[in-house]
């Protein structure tokens, strides 16, 4: 779609000095979580016209510098929202019938099915906490389990947690009740370290709990401590504060616990999906850039509402006057 309209460079695993080097005639940026769009970056990247975030999230863009520099942000915030509520099932059944361990065990030429006896989730409860839109696809599967499901999420309405199948609670409540905690929240400065010490304190002993949205949502440090203490029955993690995670992160040695790649949203079918959502945002973009001033309504699907504190503004375009168009990809 793109190259048939610029030219398009793709480049990966550069570090900031190196991919800012590589900006200076480029008028669209498309980048998935690996790259941080610093101020620096957009500095550098002179013609920049819009970023395009190949994804839902989009704290690893720095938005308002974007804003303060006339430079759009746009993001897809639908094409992997399958996929994600998709590796949250995974990682849970994972999790709860021990696939990994049970695999290793018959790699290493075991056959001991005794040890690998698990739990269902028929007849118990999930707490999700954020019900937006990739909570509400989890929710609808969970019912299909045979599980209850609350919900915590100041942002959600009786009638939109009703319609996925949810019941609103608060998040005491939802800590002290759930068997399944999954946490399905954009990361803002409310939700950063939402899951704490104190909050892990308030879990049943044989709770477990499920992240796939943001890594810095959760304490990992105290997270492993209540692991090893055994005050928690398991945790299934997609995302970490820092990724790749640290060879020395408590949490790699932690017992009952699934650690995946930041993989969730990554589907055949949710690449392609992302990839046109942002495309397509990014063509719009260019056709309108000369006309169109001030928040543009595509901007307000960056955010799932739920848990979203301050809505960011789409950027307000400035004129760079560049008639020759690149894309660069990172
Ligand atoms: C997202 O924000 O959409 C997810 O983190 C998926 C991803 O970046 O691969």
């Amino acid at each position: 779609m793109l190259r048939a309209r610029c030219e398009v460079r793709q480049t990966t695993g550069l570090k900031e000095p190196e991919l800012a080097a590589r900006l200076g005639d480029v008028d669209a940026l498309v980048v998935r979580s690996e790259t941080k769009v610093t101020a620096a970056i957009l500095d550098a990247a002179k013609s920049l016209q819009v970023v395009g975030r190949a994804g839902v999230g989009v704290d690893n863009i720095d938005v308002p510098a974007a804003t303060a520099r006339g430079v759009y942000v746009v993001n897809a915030p639908l094409g992997n929202i399958v996929a994600a509520a998709e590796h949250t099932v995974a990682l849970t059944l994972a999790l709860l019938r021990r696939v990994v361990d049970a695999d290793r065990s018959v790699r290493a030429g075991e056959w001991t099915r005794s040890k690998f006896i698990g739990r269902e989730l028929r007849g118990k409860t999930l707490g999700l906490v954020g019900v937006g839109r990739v909570g509400g696809e989890v929710a609808r599967r969970a019912i299909g389990f045979g599980m209850t499901v609350i919900a915590h999420d100041p942002f959600a309405t009786e009638a939109s947690a009703r319609a996925a199948g949810a019941r609103l609670v608060e998040l005491d409540e939802l800590l002290r009740t759930a068997d399944v905690i999954s946490l399905h929240v954009p990361l803002t400065e409310k939700t950063r370290g939402l899951v704490d010490g104190a909050a892990l304190a308030k879990l049943k002993p044989t709770a477990v709990i499920v992240n796939a949205s943001r890594g810095e949502v959760v304490d990992l440090d105290a997270l492993a401590a209540a692991l090893e203490k055994g005050s928690i029955a398991g945790a299934a993690l997609d995302v970490f504060a820092t990724e790749p995670l640290p060879a020395d992160a408590a949490i790699r040695r932690a017992p009952r616990t699934v650690l995946t790649p930041h993989i969730a949203g990554s589907t055949a079918e949710a690449q392609t999906n992302v990839a046109v959502d942002v495309v397509e945002q990014i063509l719009d973009v260019s056709r309108r850039s000369s006309s169109t001033i001030g928040p543009r309504s595509s901007h307000s699907r960056t955010r799932d509402r739920s848990w979203s504190s301050t809505p960011s503004r789409f950027a307000p375009p400035r004129s760079r006057g560049s008639s020759r168009r690149s894309a660069s990809s990172a």
